[in-house]
C-alpha cells in the first residue's frame, strides 16, 4: 500500500486509474482499523479498481468534551492492515492538509436526519462528519464510498448529501462486524476496561431480543423498547437513547407497520461511549383474501 499526505499527491496518484477509467472505492476512516473496517476494504476491493483508505482523525466531529485526544491511534499497524487487505492507497493527511489556516466552511445536511438520536446527543457531529467526508469525496472522486451500518445514521446522513449535493458517489452501506459475543466492532471499544467488556454485549443482546420480540408477533414500540431496555439494564447499561425510528427518515414509530425500522441505541459502559443498531420490519399480515 502506498502512503499520500497530500490532495496534490492523492490526485496524483489515482489519475492514472481515472484517466483509464478505473473504479475507484474510497473507505473513509479514522484509523484504530478493526475487523469492521477490514470488511469494507474487502468489498471495495471486490467491487473497484482500485482502493483508498483514508485516515484521518477529524477533530471537526468531536465535541469538546469528548475522546478526541484519547482517540486511538496506531498508523504503521493501519498501513500494515491495509497492506494485508490489498489496499491500493493509504491517505493519511496531517490536520493542515484538511483544515488549512483559515479554513471557514462547513457542509451541513439539515432537518430530520441529523436531529435525533446521535445528532442530539452529540451537537455539530455530523456537521463535522459531513464537512470532512465532503472533502474526502472532492479529494478522491471516488465512484463508490463504502461505510459501516454500524453507524446507521451517519450512513444515512452521508447518503443524503452525496444525493442532494450530486456527488455522484455511491454510497455502499456493508453490515455491521461482531465480537463473537455480538459486541459491534469499534474503535472505542478499546477503552473497555475488566467485567466492562462483558456488559457490553448487553446492547446486542437487547437488541436481540426486540428482534425475537418482533418475530413472537409484537409490533408495539413502547414495548419493543421495553424489552431490549430490560436486558440492557439487567447488565447494569442506562442508554443514552434507545428508541425505534424509521429506518428511512428517523421519525418516531408507534408500533411496527410494514416499514422498516431501526432500533438504535448509545451507551456508555465505563469510559467507551457504545451505539449499536438493528433493522426491524414486521412480517406482512395475511389479509383477508388470503394473501401473505
Ligand atoms: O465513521 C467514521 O469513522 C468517521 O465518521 C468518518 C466517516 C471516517 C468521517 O470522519
Amino acid at each position: 500500500v502506498k502512503t499520500v499526505r497530500t490532495v496534490a499527491d492523492l490526485r496524483a496518484e489515482l489519475a492514472p486509474a481515472r484517466r483509464g477509467e478505473r473504479s475507484i472505492g474510497l473507505v473513509p476512516t479514522m484509523g484504530a482499523l478493526h475487523d469492521g473496517h477490514l470488511s469494507l476494504i474487502d468489498r471495495a476491493r471486490e467491487r473497484c479498481d482500485v482502493v483508498v483508505v483514508s485516515l484521518f482523525v477529524n477533530p471537526a466531529q468531536f465535541g469538546p468534551s469528548e475522546d478526541l485526544s484519547a482517540y486511538p491511534r496506531d498508523e504503521a499497524r493501519d498501513a500494515a492492515l491495509c497492506a494485508s487487505r490489498g489496499a491500493d492507497v493509504l491517505f493519511a493527511p496531517p490536520l493542515e492538509e484538511v483544515y488549512p489556516a483559515g479554513f471557514a466552511s462547513e457542509v451541513a445536511v439539515t432537518g430530520g436526519l441529523t436531529e435525533p438520536l446521535e445528532g442530539a446527543a452529540r451537537p455539530g457531529h455530523f456537521a463535522g462528519v459531513t464537512t470532512v467526508v465532503a472533502k474526502l469525496f472532492n479529494m478522491a472522486s471516488p465512484d463508490v464510498a463504502f461505510f459501516g451500518q454500524k453507524d446507521a445514521q451517519q450512513a444515512l446522513v452521508i447518503r443524503r448529501m452525496a444525493r442532494d449535493l450530486d456527488f455522484g458517489v455511491e454510497i455502499e452501506i456493508c453490515p455491521t462486524v461482531r465480537e463473537p459475543d455480538g459486541l459491534a466492532m469499534s474503535s472505542r471499544n478499546a477503552y473497555l476496561e475488566g467485567a466492562e467488556r462483558g456488559r457490553a454485549s448487553a446492547l446486542r443482546r437487547g437488541l436481540a431480543a426486540a428482534e425475537a420480540a418482533v418475530a413472537a408477533g409484537e409490533r408495539d414500540s413502547a414495548t419493543l423498547v421495553a424489552i431490549a431496555r430490560a436486558e440492557m439494564t439487567s447488565a447494569g447499561i442506562e442508554p443514552e437513547y434507545l428508541e425505534l425510528v424509521s429506518a428511512d427518515t428517523l421519525a418516531p414509530m408507534t408500533h411496527l407497520n410494514g416499514a422498516e425500522a431501526l432500533v438504535a441505541v448509545a451507551a456508555r459502559v465505563g469510559r467507551a461511549r457504545l451505539i449499536d443498531n438493528t433493522l426491524l420490519r414486521a412480517p406482512e399480515q395475511g389479509n383477508e383474501t388470503g394473501r401473505t
